[in-house]
């Protein structure tokens, strides 16, 4: 019961925190190209009519406190489809346990805004369930069929004037993206799938929108200039990414939603593409639009929207890569931010506890789903603890009580990648695990910790010993078990 009172008082310390912050948005200027740059994209629109515009866009979550992630995917399949996209182009990896999940109140349905209508009609279900995993991921991208298992079979089967838009939306940590099913994506993997891509001619430009906690770290430091790929994320390498339209926040869901129904950057530019007219925006605009509404007027409830790679490719058209709905035509670009709402957000890994203390809230005193909330609470709360205490005890047996926090906090550099040895990071990370449990979607914050663990030249038997005494039984908590398998 203490345990409880102690959890239920930290999830409240977290609500009172997310429960303020709202100013209008700052009205960020937006740089404008020459007037005379929508000719030039026209002409280039015309050279590049031969090539074939491919999407791949991936959820990486599973779980109803998971909801946006799959809403975003199936919101971004639709705003292709109207672009003119065609469905053999389109590559959907999502879970598919949301819209006939029992805790969704419009069965058959998802929205990934209040007043939005259904999104979920319709997606193509290439990769679903187990299928959604990091192999399948890969080979969709590189379009290497014989690699592929399960699933439609669809790949990025694109040649040397095609282009390739990727949207990838879930939890992350420095160096990491989630998947539904282990492992994770390592960023360094990522980028060599990016390499043998451009490699083999494959595409003449390729976009990468990345929506995840410290997705800044996906590319600082390791995608090079020169692959013809341009890339923006939610966040910087060093901060969370946010959840919006969520319970008790405004714009609120619906009342009978208790999830967040979207996120906010990639809510920024779904909403943004989903109402011009796309051959009169450039990646620029859009880049510049969705740091502004994502930023949130700095009020410390938002997050840095970066670039990165062949920033010069961002005076393509939006056109090029998401095609554009013709009832939007006469809807030329306008940079709306001084007229957006502001938006109330949460903390991408606080959107599950979300969940669960409005599922608490309103379920009837005594029910038995009132007894299921408690529970839920209870053990994210206690794995958090559990992941927290078990990394900081790792930190002082390995570097001293002095010291420890010292080393797993230390932040590289601007521009250098998270950690020297990626293999060595994973092999930390099935060592800790090993011990104490799987990190799972929140502990991926401590990829940074683990990293510098790296860094600082501790080796695998050493870890395995702090780890062994930080956790001396392992942990029965459902997030600490690694029936999934390792992280790494
Ligand atoms: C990915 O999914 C396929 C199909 O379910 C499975 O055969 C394969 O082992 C999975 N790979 C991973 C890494 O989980
Ligand atoms: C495709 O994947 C298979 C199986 O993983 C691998 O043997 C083959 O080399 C890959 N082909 C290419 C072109 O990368
Ligand atoms: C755009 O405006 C023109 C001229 O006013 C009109 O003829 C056309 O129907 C409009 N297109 C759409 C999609 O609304």
């Amino acid at each position: 019961m203490t345990r409880f009172v102690a959890g239920v008082i930290a999830a409240l310390t977290i609500f009172s925190g997310l429960v303020s912050a709202s100013r209008e948005l700052i009205d960020d200027s937006v740089l404008r190209l020459p007037s005379d740059s929508s000719r030039f994209f026209q002409a280039e629109d015309g050279d590049d009519s031969a090539g074939t515009r491919w999407a791949v866009l991936i959820a990486g979550s599973s779980g109803y406190w998971n909801y946006r992630h799959q809403a975003d995917v199936c919101h971004a399949y639709q705003l292709l489809k109207k672009g003119g996209l065609k469905d053999e182009n389109i590559i959907v990896f999502m879970y598919d346990d949301i819209a006939y999940n029992e805790e969704n109140p419009r069965q058959g349905i998802i929205i990934n805004s209040p007043q939005g209508g259904d999104v979920y009609e319709g997606v193509p279900k290439d990769y679903t369930g187990e299928e959604v995993n990091v192999t399948n991921f890969f080979a969709a991208l590189l379009g290497n069929k014989t690699a592929i298992k399960g699933g439609s079979g669809k790949v990025v089967d694109s040649g040397p004037n095609d282009h390739i838009f990727v949207y990838y939306t879930d939890h992350g940590g420095p160096g990491v993206l989630g998947m539904p099913t282990n492992p994770f994506i390592y960023a360094n993997d990522l980028i060599d799938i990016l390499k043998k891509k451009h490699a083999s001619g494959a595409y003449k430009s390729l976009v990468f929108y990345l929506e995840a906690c410290e997705s800044g770290s996906i590319f600082q430091g390791l995608l090079p200039e020169g692959l013809n790929i341009y890339a923006t994320t939610a966040s910087n390498a060093e901060e969370s990414s946010w959840g919006t339209y969520c319970p008790g926040e405004n714009p609120s869901p619906p009342p009978e939603y208790e999830t967040c129904l979207g996120d906010l950057y990639s809510v920024a530019w779904m909403e943004d593409s989903a109402k011009h007219n796309l051959r009169t925006e450039n990646l620029h605009q859009q880049y510049e639009l969705v740091k502004a509404r994502t930023a949130n007027a700095n009020s410390g409830y938002g997050s840095h929207v970066m670039q990165f790679g062949d920033i010069k490719l961002s005076r393509d058209n939006l056109y090029l890569y998401m095609g554009t709905d013709p009832a939007n035509d006469n809807f030329t670009f306008v940079n709306e931010n001084s007229l957006m709402q502001p938006m109330k957000v949460v903390n991408q890994r606080d959107a599950d506890l979300v969940h669960f203390w409005d599922k608490f809230r309103k379920a009837p005193e005594g029910s038995a789903r009132k007894m299921e909330a408690r529970k839920q609470v209870m053990e994210a709360m206690s794995h958090r603890m559990h992941v927290d205490n078990s990394i900081k005890l790792i930190g002082k047996l390995l570097f001293g009580i002095e010291k420890g926090q010292n080393v797993l906090d230390a932040v590289k550099p601007a521009g250098q990648p998270l950690v020297d040895d990626w293999s060595c990071l994973k092999t930390l990370v099935r060592t800790f695990e090993t011990h104490c449990g799987s990190l799972s979607q929140y502990g991926m914050k401590h990829m940074r910790s683990i990293a510098n663990i790296c860094n600082a030249g501790i080796r695998q038997d050493q870890m395995a010993e702090a780890s062994a005494q930080a956790c001396p039984n392992f942990p029965t908590s459902p997030w600490s078990s690694i029936h999934r398998g390792f992280s790494a």
